[in-house]
């Protein structure tokens, strides 16, 4: 199985849905480290309680945006890291660091990209007005919340939501979906090339469709 780092900053629920996906025999990735920015992620002790191993790099111990990458992507070749999944990191990242993990790094986002980038998705998608909302699994690349589009759910916005009830409906599918994303590029059915996804069928392990 491939070899993936979680990028977290606070409460860790992606990551928990990817860690579980992840622990099923046949999944094609394992979950070898869970990273943090922040030492006070409530995510951090649910990765220990699963048994994946934990690091904080705290980007306050770090002068430069440049300084705390480097730190970071010291730990992921230490591990033997081949994709990052970024899950809740709310640290935006440098061009070098987004190059050097180019097609091997994902994010989750929630809204239907390209609509919504940035913070505040759900509060915005309710002053639009908008009655279809969700969540985006894209690579990631140098422009924030921009990259090629893996895999998407949609949630319909109901009378009544609050900023909670909306982000809540939404939470759900990114635990099914973020999982599924994974396994996509962990098998190669969905690779970066060119700047574009490419969807091929995923081959099992004797080599047939
Ligand atoms: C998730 O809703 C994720 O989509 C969002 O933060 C939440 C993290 O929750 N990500 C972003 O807003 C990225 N800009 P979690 O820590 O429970 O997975």
């Amino acid at each position: 199985p491939r070899r993936v780092a979680v990028l977290i900053s606070g409460r860790g629920s992606n990551m928990v849905s990817l860690i579980e996906a992840a622990s099923a025999p046949d999944f094609p990735a394992e979950i070898a480290l869970v990273l943090s920015n922040r030492p006070d992620a409530a995510g951090l002790e649910r990765a220990r309680q699963a048994g994946i191993a934990t690091a904080i790099i705290d980007h306050k111990d770090h002068p430069t945006r440049e300084d705390f990458e480097q730190a970071m992507d010291a730990v992921l070749t230490e591990h033997g890291i081949e994709f990052i999944c970024l899950a809740g990191f709310m640290r935006v990242l440098t061009d070098w660091f987004v190059e050097r993990w180019a097609g091997r790094m994902i994010n989750i986002h929630p809204s239907l990209l390209p609509l919504f980038r940035g913070v505040h998705t759900h509060r915005r998608a309710l002053e639009e007005g908008v009655l279809i909302h969700g969540c985006t699994v894209h690579f990631v690349v140098p422009e924030l919340d921009a990259g090629p589009i893996i895999a998407q759910a949609a949630v319909p916005v109901i009378p009544g939501d609050t900023e909670e009830s909306l982000a809540a409906r939404i939470l759900v599918q990114e635990h099914s979906l973020y999982p599924q994303a994974l396994r996509m590029i962990s098998d190669g059915s969905a690779r970066l090339e060119n700047g574009r996804v490419v969807f091929s069928e995923s081959w099992n392990s004797e080599g047939a469709l």
